[in-house]
């Protein structure tokens, strides 16, 4: 596999790209400019050397925006696009014999070298943000302008440490690969399929020989990622359904296991941060909290029937919250005289008036300090979607999904799911279904927290099957 990086070159919401000059391969054909990646440079110290001698600028490289891989006659690929917010110095005609400054919409109207097609249907995908009235706009469609996939808007939200509104920035993605170790042709199963970012680099890891599997029980994200993935040329099986029935999803799909797994535990950001799903702290939405929201219960119906000992339990053993029977008894309180939460606002004030807060203290003093409100969410939506029910399937068919010698790796984000995955792979271990039981389980690094703090109570569990 040959790495190349290619510059994705933002000017005023504009991309360049540039034609190749009679001569060269690819003649008469437009790209991103970049080049080969040489072995011991990382793809942006290459984006840099290579826009210096191509083009005649010193660029500003931000994030990776997407890979791709394309066969050519002398060999695959993988080209990796990466942002560049800004450059000084003037473009000069080099390898290429004009430049055009274009709108994302329009890329693909390029005769576009075959390679690029990829990253420019990914940036053709980006819509306008919704118009509003007035001078802010109010709704969060209308807030963000990454939601339509802008790449600078994008660029920036990762710079500041935010994952960009509307996309979900995978956790511990290089110990994710390193500990599934997927091969070329490899059967893979993501049970958690999200945005794709863990199954993207998986299924170009298993390449087009592979099988890749993508399952999420959120049939509105699931349709979303399926689009993207397509996009990125990648080939992904998508199956909208419940962890807990991986094993009959397989079996549907003639596969006896498989060679890696993975296990990216509780809810994406999409899902945390779009109001209308009723899991965002900050916005205002129904009280629904569902994954899957075409079955089960809402959160406001739960609360609405459940008794003050069944919230108060919930809310201890779910979200450990200090405050259990103090929010329990609030809820009860108000449900008497008509006044239950039937919107998340309303339960984030709940919570505040039997803490005692005032609504000064409700707002986070940065990305870092937990919210007021975080554990009774947390508890709610655990509930409602019946979390630990079908952890606890995954984790009883968990060695019967992988074939010998495959691995699993699961990733938790609090301490009622670290309980139950540790206890199951050690007893399997026990067993000799495992090859060891799993030792502590890895952490993020700092520099991940910093870039992405929903990160920060990640922990993976990793096993090799006998
Ligand atoms: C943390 S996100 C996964 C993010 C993903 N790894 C990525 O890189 O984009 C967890 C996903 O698991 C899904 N999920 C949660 N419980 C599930 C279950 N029991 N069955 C299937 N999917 C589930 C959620 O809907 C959510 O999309």
């Amino acid at each position: 596999m040959i790495p190349v990086c290619a510059a994705v070159i933002l000017r005023s919401g504009k991309i360049l790209l540039a034609r190749r000059r009679p001569g060269l391969r690819h003649a008469g054909m437009w790209e991103f400019p970049g080049g080969r990646v040489e072995p011991e440079e990382t793809p942006a110290a290459a984006l840099i050397r290579e826009l210096r001698e191509e083009l005649g600028i010193e660029a500003v490289v931000g994030a990776e925006f997407a890979r791709c891989r394309h066969a050519y006659d002398f060999g695959e690929i993988e080209l990796i696009a990466l942002l560049v917010p800004s450059f000084t110095g003037d473009l000069k005609l080099i390898d290429h014999d004009q430049f055009a400054w274009v709108e994302a919409r329009r890329l693909l109207e390029y005769d576009l070298a075959p390679a690029d097609i990829p990253i420019a249907k990914a940036l053709a995908a980006h819509r306008r943000r919704d118009r509003y009235r007035g001078t802010h706009p109010r709704r969060f469609s209308e807030k963000y302008k990454e939601l339509g996939g802008d790449p600078a808007a994008t660029a920036k939200a990762k710079a500041r440490g935010s994952t960009p509104a509307g996309a979900h920035l995978p956790v511990m993605l290089d110990e994710v690969i390193e500990a599934l170790e997927p091969l070329a042709g490899a059967a893979v199963l993501d049970c958690t399929l999200g945005w794709g970012g863990h199954a993207a680099e998986l299924a170009r890891r298993a390449g087009p020989q592979g099988s890749v599997v993508g399952l999420d029980r959120d049939g509105e994200e699931l349709a979303r990622t399926g689009q993207r993935l397509q996009d990125l040329g990648l080939k992904v099986a998508l199956r909208q359904s419940d962890y807990a029935d991986a094993r009959k999803v397989l079996a549907g799909l003639g596969l006896a296991g498989v060679d890696a797994l993975l296990a990216d535990l509780g809810a994406s950001s999409m899902q945390l941060d779009r109001p209308e799903r009723g899991m965002s702290l900050k916005a205002d939405g129904p009280l629904d909290l569902r994954m899957d929201r075409s079955q089960g219960r809402t959160a406001a119906d739960w609360l609405a029937q459940a008794t003050q000992s069944e919230i108060a339990d919930a809310l201890a053993r779910f979200g450990e919250e200090p405050d259990a029977a103090k929010i329990a008894a609030g809820l009860i309180a108000l449900a008497a005289c008509g006044r239950a939460p039937k919107t998340t606002r309303e339960l984030v004030a709940a919570v505040a008036a039997a803490k005692g807060l005032g609504p000064g203290r409700l707002r986070k003093k940065d990305a870092f300090s937990p919210h007021p409100a975080a554990r009774t969410f947390q508890a709610l939506r655990i509930v409602v979607n019946d979390e630990h029910g079908a952890l606890r399937t995954l984790l009883e068919d968990l060695p019967d999904l992988v074939h010998a010698g495959g691995r699993a790796v699961l990733l938790t984000f609090h301490a009622g799911e670290e309980a139950l995955v540790e206890d199951a792979l050690r007893a399997q271990a026990g067993v000799g279904l495992w090859r060891a039981a799993p030792t502590a389980a890895l952490r993020p690094s700092p520099e991940e927290v910093r870039a992405n703090p929903r990160a920060r109570s990640a922990r993976l569990w990793r096993v090799v099957r006998v």
